[in-house]
Order: structure tokens, then C-alpha cells, then sequence
């Protein structure tokens, strides 16, 4: 995120716990490409079932609130849906960031090479601004948002999607509605907390563990906390 390679190698390289990592798994180090191939491991066990969500979707009426089944509705029919669309909430497609308004000009004026997406790999004008469409199946344990990491409340996200992807001010309490149902698609995964990275989170769902958040103090509703039943 607003990074470039150099800075990211140097970076890692003054840490010690990333230098012993990187060298016990990769016999080069911390390079470019060693890295990518770590995220993209990483990203491999992103996977996040049994979530309240698709408790939900399979019957269990109680799994979601009435404010979670609202935010459900509000995505569908602000229109969120016509990009984070299927099992993924996302992920399936590219978009231009600011569809319906400049995302750039309002932000500072200033664009980056980052922001221009796409871009950077095809070299095709048209793929400007181009994003992946993220899945926002973890987005409420994954802030800083977007491709800059500039926002870093869910709240504000959503505020700024529903004003320049659908041209629309978004009121508080839709945000708010809206914010609750995407945390309630986190299901069991990896904990993305910096300690214990890498260790599966598999405590049991019930009435009082709803769901495993992995990182606790990002809840403050108890349900949404990891412990035992
Ligand atoms: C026209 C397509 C489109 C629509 C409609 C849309 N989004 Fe997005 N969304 C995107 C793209 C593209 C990004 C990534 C932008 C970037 O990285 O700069 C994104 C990013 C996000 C993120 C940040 C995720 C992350 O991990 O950084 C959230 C949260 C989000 N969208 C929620 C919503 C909500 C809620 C709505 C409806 C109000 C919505 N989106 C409507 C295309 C869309």
C-alpha cells in the first residue's frame, strides 16, 4: 500500500523476527519475490467458513441480528451487490475506484502510481484507476481500506463506496447497518493478529462464541469475541 519494493525490502530486513523467517523458509532471504510468494500464501488460508452469515443462509434465523439482516438488505438495494457480488462478497471482477464521482481529485489532488490500478500491468489507458473488487469476507479485520490504505474506519469505507461508486450520501444509520452485516461475515479463520499469526482459530461456535473473531479488541460486542462456550 503506497510502498514500493525497495522500501518494503528495507523494511523488512531491520526486523529481525522477518530476516530469521524469511531466511529458515527461502535460501535468498527477503527479495521481491519471496515476499509475494509469502503473502500469497498467506492469502491461501484466508478461507473463513461457518461464519453468522452463511449460518444464516442456511436456515438458523437467530444467527443474525435484526440490525445484521437490515445491513443485508441495504447492501442489495443501495447496489453494493453489482460489484461485491457472490460466495466471496467480492473478488470477481474489476472496477474503476470512483465510478460515480473523482475519488482522486477530492481525496489531495495528487496521484500516485499506485492509484492508477490496473494500470501499472496492462498499460491500457482504459484500466485506469482499475481495482480488484475486494471480497469483504475479513474487511472488518482488515483495515487500513482500500488500495491507497488511507481510511481506516469500516464506517467511513462504506461512506465513501456508497458516495463515489453509487453517487449517493449514505445516512448514518445505514452505514452503521451496513457495517454490522459485513462483520458478521467473518467466520472461523487464521488469527490476524500479529503474535499469533498462523494459528487456527477453532473455537467452537454456540450461543455465547457466535463466531471466532481472531482479533478481539477489534469487537466491542461481546458475541463477537472469541472465548469459550
Ligand atoms: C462499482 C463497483 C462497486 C460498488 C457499487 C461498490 N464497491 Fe466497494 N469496492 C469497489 C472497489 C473497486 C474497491 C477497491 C477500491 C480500492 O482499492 O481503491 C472496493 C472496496 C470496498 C471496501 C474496502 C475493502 C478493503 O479491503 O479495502 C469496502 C468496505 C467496500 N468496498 C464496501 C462497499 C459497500 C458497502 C458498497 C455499497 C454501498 C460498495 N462497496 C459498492 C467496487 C465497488
Amino acid at each position: 500500500m503506497a510502498s514500493n519494493w525497495p522500501q518494503v525490502i528495507s523494511k523488512l530486513n531491520r526486523d529481525k523476527e522477518y530476516r530469521q523467517a524469511f531466511s529458515q523458509l527461502y535460501s535468498d532471504g527477503i527479495t521481491g519475490l519471496n515476499i509475494q510468494n509469502a503473502i500469497a500464501e498467506f492469502e491461501r488460508s484466508l478461507t473463513t467458513p461457518n461464519s453468522r452469515f452463511d449460518l444464516w443462509l442456511v436456515g438458523d434465523e437467530s444467527a443474525l441480528s435484526e440490525q445484521e439482516k437490515h445491513g443485508y438488505s441495504l447492501f442489495k438495494s443501495y447496489g453494493c451487490i453489482a460489484c461485491h457480488q457472490g460466495t466471496n462478497v467480492g473478488g470477481n471482477m474489476y472496477h474503476h475506484m470512483g465510478a460515480m464521482g473523482n475519488y482522486f481529485s477530492d481525496r489531495d489532488g495528487e496521484v500516485t502510481a499506485a492509484d492508477l490500478g490496473r494500470f501499472n500491468v496492462t498499460g491500457d489507458p482504459e484500466d485506469r484507476h482499475l481495482f480488484k473488487v475486494p471480497s469483504l469476507r475479513l474487511t472488518a479485520l482488515t483495515s487500513p481500506y482500500f488500495h491507497d490504505g488511507r481510511t481506516h474506519s469500516l464506517e467511513k469505507a462504506i461512506t465513501i463506496m456508497a458516495r463515489y461508486q453509487l453517487g449517493r450520501e449514505m445516512p448514518k444509520e445505514d452505514v452503521e447497518a451496513i457495517a454490522v452485516f459485513i462483520k458478521s461475515l467473518a467466520g472461523q479463520h487464521p488469527r490476524l493478529n500479529h503474535d499469533e499469526m498462523g494459528e487456527i482459530c477453532t473455537h467452537p461456535i454456540s450461543a455465547t462464541t457466535r463466531y471466532c473473531s481472531g482479533g478481539a479488541d477489534l469487537y466491542t460486542d461481546p458475541l463477537h469475541r472469541c472465548g469459550d462456550a
